[in-house]
Order: structure tokens, then sequence, then C-alpha cells
């Protein structure tokens, strides 16, 4: 054993510092996985007791697998208020993502539209890979209806997308998120969005950095080839556009 490793283990263990105890959590995971990257030591977010409280009740205490992206979403969804407009999640799943960015925009004029099967994942193609199955991550819709029902002005419109857009095709928005992990209602949504979203419009895909879900990459990539805004691709593997 080096005398740096002995010195982390001590700093670790009885000096009990948290950036050495850190370390030391990245250099063994390194060992067992060396594709693992740890990202900087000391981050607040981490630390945010409310949010985590959100995390730990709305998505689960058994992993932290979307704590970045759920902390991502909901900063952005702040920009929600300053645009005009509703909000839309496309792909809800349990509404954990819907309640962050209903509690942005509550006690203002906006409505909330909600676009799912409530029977899991339509049918992937070739393109879609193999991660997926259909039928994936079905959830019944009075559930969801519960776990947002402190919002009145939410719209529930169940069905495969993209079956209930129209009745929304005269509104305009200023925040859409999907999230539906394939090719064809990724790109049926962002078809649909995009020329109703007003001017700094947030458009985010949940799914666009992710090699679970080449489909909604390959969606998204292409219908934004043919239009001036750029895909913002987060670390967390958000892509995220910003309506001209
Ligand atoms: C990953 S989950 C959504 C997670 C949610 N946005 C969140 O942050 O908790 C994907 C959702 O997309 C829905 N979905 C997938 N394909 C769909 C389609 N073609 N039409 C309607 N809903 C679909 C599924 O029913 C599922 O609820």
């Amino acid at each position: 054993m080096k005398i740096t490793t002995v010195k982390l283990v001590y700093r670790s263990f009885v000096v009990r510092d948290p950036a050495s105890r850190n370390l030391l959590a990245e250099i063994i995971c390194g060992l067992i996985d060396p594709t693992v990257k740890f990202s900087e030591f000391g981050r607040l977010y981490l630390e945010d007791a409310g949010f985590l409280e959100y995390y730990r009740s709305r998505v689960g205490t058994d992993h932290y697998h979307s704590l970045d992206r759920k902390f991502a979403l909901d900063q952005l969804a702040k920009l929600a208020i300053r645009i005009e407009g509703d909000t839309a999640e496309c792909g809800v799943y349990e509404g954990a993502s819907s309640y962050l960015i209903c509690k942005r925009i509550q006690g203002s004029s906006k409505r909330h539209f909600l676009f799912d099967s409530f029977a899991g994942l339509s049918a992937p193609n070739a393109i879609d890979g193999k991660h997926w199955r259909e039928n994936d991550l079905a959830i019944p819709e009075d559930v969801v209806r519960r776990n947002l029902r402190e919002f009145d002005f939410v719209e529930f419109l169940p069905g495969w997308i993209p079956t209930r857009f129209q009745e929304v095709a005269e509104r305009r928005f200023s925040f859409v998120h999907i999230d539906v992990d394939l090719h064809d209602p990724t790109l049926q949504s962002v078809e649909f969005f995009y020329e109703r979203m007003n001017p700094g419009g947030i458009l985010i895909c949940d799914d666009y950095g992710f090699s679970t879900c080449p489909g909604a990459k390959q969606a998204m990539d292409e219908f934004f080839a043919k239009r001036p805004e750029p895909i913002v691709h987060l670390p967390t593997g958000q892509g995220v556009v910003f309506k001209q």
C-alpha cells in the first residue's frame, strides 16, 4: 500500500474528512469499473435538503440516478414563469417531473398539459435499439392524478402520442418536457410543439444523451438540423433548446 493511500484512509476514517472519503470512494469505484467518473466534490445541490426530500418522496429512495436531471429540470422550469404560454409534458410516468414544473408555475394563469398512453411505451423501432420493450413503464392514470392532485391547472390527455395533440393546437407554450424514450413519439412531440413555442420558450428532451435511447437523440438531431437553434447537450443527458 502506498503511503498516500494510507494517508487517505487515515484522513477518511480517523480525521473523518469528507473530501478524502469521496476521493477514496472514487479510487475504489475506479478499480471496480474504470469507466466511472466522479464529478467535483462539494456540489451544493447534493446537500439541498428540500430537493432531496422531493426526490425521495416523488422518485424513490433506492437510487439517485435522475437526481441531477431532476435538479436541472427544476432550475430550467424557473424560466417558464417569465415567458408567455402554457406548459406540457409528453411522457409523464408517475408525474415526478410534472410535479416540479407545476410547482414552478403555480399561482400563474398557465395550464399544464399531460400526454401519456398510461399503458407504457409504444413499440420501439430498430433505431431505438434493444433497451426498451413495448409497454415498459406503464402506470395507471389514477396514480398520476393522485400524485398531482394539489394542482387544479393540470389537464390529462391520455392516449398514444400524437392522437390528442390537436386538442391544444390553438395554444402557445413556454416550456415543454419530452420524455418518451423512443424515436417516433419524440419526433412527433417536437414537430408539434416547436412551432407553438413562444420566443425564449424552453424545450427539453430528457433522453437526448443516453445510449439507451438512440432513437430519441436521432429524432432531435433530425428535427433541429433544419432549425436555427442548437441543441444544448447537458452532462445530465438532457438536450435543451431555447426557442428563438
Ligand atoms: C421515462 S417515462 C417518463 C418519465 C417522466 N417524464 C418523469 O420524469 O418521471 C416515459 C413515459 O412515456 C410514455 N410513452 C412512451 N411512448 C409513448 C407514446 N407513444 N404515447 C404516449 N405515451 C408514451 C410512457 O407511458 C411513460 O410514462
